[in-house]
């Protein structure tokens, strides 16, 4: 390893500039560059700044993650990530900070549209393409935001108190599956506190969790400006502080390494972490293929739009329709968020400019953008929808409604819009809203006055030119929910607990994220996560599910060209631990020409039929019979069959303190206690007014059995079962000799 002073190394774990490591000159140590990120590059030339307001050099901005998870197309997502990696490249970047894999606990967090799902498998499985991407280049990624990271209301001080088992299903699982595939060069530790504790400091997660379980090799890096305490974060695991330089964090580390309170091999560890980043990496490239990448966001963004409902065909538009186009957004489009992300685009597609060019197209404004209702535009666009065959009407949330930094405070579109969908549905039932908006936005009261939904989400520079291809039937849609839409914000499960109290939120409804407490609970929804539909139609048959794998068969039934997700979801038996109704398990997008059948093996692994044991601190299978299902969403089941696993987990430790029903259900104990109350019950079935009296104490813990006058065990007896059982037979015999 390089020489380094005690200064030097303390000078080293924390940045030079606001996006680059610290040059140490005298070791001959240059420096790398970060810059976000996720869907673009956003390299500031001069100075930085991380609310997106400073210029950045142009980049070609990619549809944002809300977007591009509707694809449900992880070889997408990771050629998308290889033009990301090839852009930076171009501009000597080293690490580009994304993707962002949180969870959507809430409809309602601001950042929703930088993260990709509800579903932890989905953001796993997209999260993972796309950091490949990245990184085939030599350029590393940063995995965003470890962890729990799940809103913005107070993100720098909130503590997310959430329980182990929820912890590991929900909010690690994209994270782990991630680290332990693609190896992210590098992984940034969120603002936030877990459980009362910074993220940055907790050495449980940045050490525990990410190195020792999961085999992490790559560097932590501080969100901007989340370090609290410096020495508390080094202990913990967290090599590098972002932005910098730091002198009184400086400062405070050689301090404590002087006074012994941190041991300088722990200093030293970071320090060779971000030695061997800077090292990394591949020769700069002069440039980037400007139009290829341009193209290739145009083709993400037609896989992004998701056909929400398209009553009578009124979707695809015949090629000779009048097209009444209306909305500001089809003319000046919103087509990424607000924050840290925002990217200075190499050139932007306007929807308007799209149709205009290819079809026979009138325009109206309807509105202005942050502007009151203006009645004269409404009445302008009214006039214009009720004289064209059909009305393409742009709406969506406007930039200052949503954004990193805040939370939303409901799902709804702006009032004029609003009003416009009304006025414009009644004048023209061919009627189709494409929605512009990063977090889910209502569709309601209006959405069954309208023939056909486009959700558009924030679909990068592209945008444009992909929804014309897909009105004008240029393209199928193909795009499914990555986010269920509810009906009302209210029965969102974390309606009562989002976004806290003060400093403090609790995950209350555990697992039950998004679909998988729609679906429990049966609350009807508007539409299901999953759900999308296509100009063709989709048959599926043949469904064999083996322990590890699933078949079946999908027909395209209609006369069009078209893409379709197949998802497969598991139902557990009844587990010790209360399971959703399901859980989406593998998915797979499949394309197929008119009448052609695919026959499709999609693998299940343990995972899919598995929950977080707190007792065991693992995953664990729950032996029993599954439900494997084959959905066109999380609500609507095509085909299903069962499947039976045997239970992973080895019995626990006998203890006196574990249940009669822990110790009936162990292979060792449960024979003996049930042959010892047959005898002593003077029957055979233990059978007592139709319950079984074993099972009337079941909860009691065993010691409490001593305790009952006339029951027939010793403490004694209890011991040596225990000991066979927990195989300490021979240790037991012994002392009984030695007595
Ligand atoms: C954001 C990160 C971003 C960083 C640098 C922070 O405020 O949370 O996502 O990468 O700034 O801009």
């Amino acid at each position: 390893m390089i020489d380094l002073t005690l200064h030097e190394k303390a000078a080293l774990v924390a940045g030079g500039t606001f996006w680059e490591t610290r040059v140490i000159e005298s070791a001959g140590i240059p420096s790398v560059m970060m810059t976000d990120g996720p869907h673009g590059l956003r390299k500031q030339a001069d100075g930085g700044d991380h609310l997106g307001l400073g210029e950045s050099v142009p980049a070609t901005c990619f549809p944002p993650a809300a977007g591009i998870a509707s694809s449900f197309n992880p070889e997408l997502l990771e050629r998308v990530g290889r033009a990301l990696g090839a852009e930076c490249r171009a501009e000597g970047v080293s690490v580009l900070l994304g993707p962002g894999v949180n969870i959507k606990r809430s409809p309602l967090c601001g950042r929703n549209f930088e993260y990709f799902s509800e579903d932890p498998h989905v953001s796993g499985e997209l999260g993972a393409a796309w950091v490949r991407g990245i990184q085939s280049q030599g350029v590393g990624a940063s995995l965003k935001h470890f962890v729990a990271n799940n809103q913005e209301t107070n993100r720098m001080t909130v503590s997310a108190e959430v329980d182990e088992r929820t912890l590991r299903e929900i909010y690690l699982a994209a994270f782990e599956t991630i680290v332990k595939r693609e190896q992210p060069w590098t992984i940034m530790s969120s603002y936030n506190r877990v459980n009362g504790e910074y993220v940055g400091e907790s050495h449980r997660l940045l050490t525990g969790i990410l190195r020792d379980e999961w085999g992490f090799e790559g560097l932590v890096v501080s969100d901007w400006g989340a370090v609290d305490n410096r020495v508390a974060t080094l202990a913990a695991g967290l090599d590098l502080e972002m932005p910098g330089p730091q002198a009184a964090s400086e400062k405070a580390i050689i301090e404590a390494v002087r006074s012994g309170r941190l041991p300088e091999a722990v200093l030293d560890a970071s320090v060779a972490r971000i030695i061997a980043l800077v090292e990394r990496g591949g020769a700069p490239v002069t440039e980037f293929d400007v139009d290829a990448h341009h193209q290739l966001a145009r083709e993400a963004a037609v896989e992004s739009i998701v056909l929400l409902r398209n009553e009578g065909h009124v979707l695809p538009f015949a090629a000779d329709a009048r097209i009444g186009v209306i909305g500001e957004f089809a003319r000046s489009p919103r087509f990424q968020g607000a924050g840290s992300s925002q990217v200075e685009p190499t050139r932007i597609d306007s929807a308007l400019d799209a149709l205009t060019a290819r079809a026979a197209v009138e325009f109206a404004p309807g509105y202005a953008l942050g502007r009151p209702t203006d009645a004269a535009l409404a009445a302008e666009a009214v006039a214009l929808a009720s004289r064209m065959d059909v009305a393409l009407l742009f709406v969506g949330l406007p930039e200052g409604d949503e954004s990193e930094g805040f939370d939303r405070a409901h799902l709804n579109l702006p009032a004029d819009q609003v009003e416009l969908i009304a006025a414009v549905a009644a004048a023209n039932p061919r009627t189709v809203v494409v929605l512009t908006n990063g977090g889910v936005v209502s569709l309601e009261p209006w959405h069954d006055s309208v023939a056909g939904i486009l959700e558009g989400w924030l679909l990068g520079q592209a945008g444009g030119s992909a929804v014309a291809d897909v009105v004008l039937g240029h393209a199928n849609p193909s795009g499914k929910l990555a986010e269920t839409i509810p009906l009302r914000v209210q029965d969102n499960p974390t309606y009562l607990t989002f976004p806290g109290d003060g400093d403090v939120v609790r995950y209350g409804e555990g697992v039950f994220v998004g679909y998988r407490y729609y679906e429990s609970v049966e609350v009807a929804v508007r539409y299901p996560f999953g759900h999308g539909l296509s100009y063709t139609t989709f048959d599926y048959s043949d469904l064999v599910v083996d322990a590890d794998e699933a078949r079946v068969t999908v027909t395209n039934t209609g006369d069009r060209a078209g893409a379709e997700v197949v998802q497969i979801y598991v139902s557990a038996p009844q587990s010790p631990v209360r399971t959703p109704e399901r859980e989406l398990r593998a998915f797979r997008k499949l394309w197929l020409a008119p009448g052609q059948s695919i026959s499709v093996t999609i693998p299940l692994d343990a995972r899919a039929f598995s929950y977080w044991d707190v007792a065991t601190a693992a995953f664990e299978v729950a032996g029993g019979d599954y439900v494997v299902q084959v959905g066109r969403s999380a609500h609507d089941m095509v085909l299903s069959a069962p499947v039976t696993r045997p239970a992973s987990r080895t019995p626990g430790k006998l203890t006196l303190e574990a249940s009669v029903t822990t110790w009936l259900a162990h292979p060792v104990s449960g024979p003996i206690f049930r042959r010892a109350a047959a005898g002593a019950t003077g029957g055979d079935d233990l059978v007592e007014g139709g319950a079984s009296v074993l099972e009337m104490v079941g909860s009691m813990p065993v010691r409490r059995l001593l305790s009952f006058p006339g029951v027939p065990v010793t403490e004694k007896q209890l011991r040596l079962v225990m000991a066979l059982a927990n195989n300490r037979l021979v240790e037991r015999v012994a002392k009984l000799f030695s007595k």
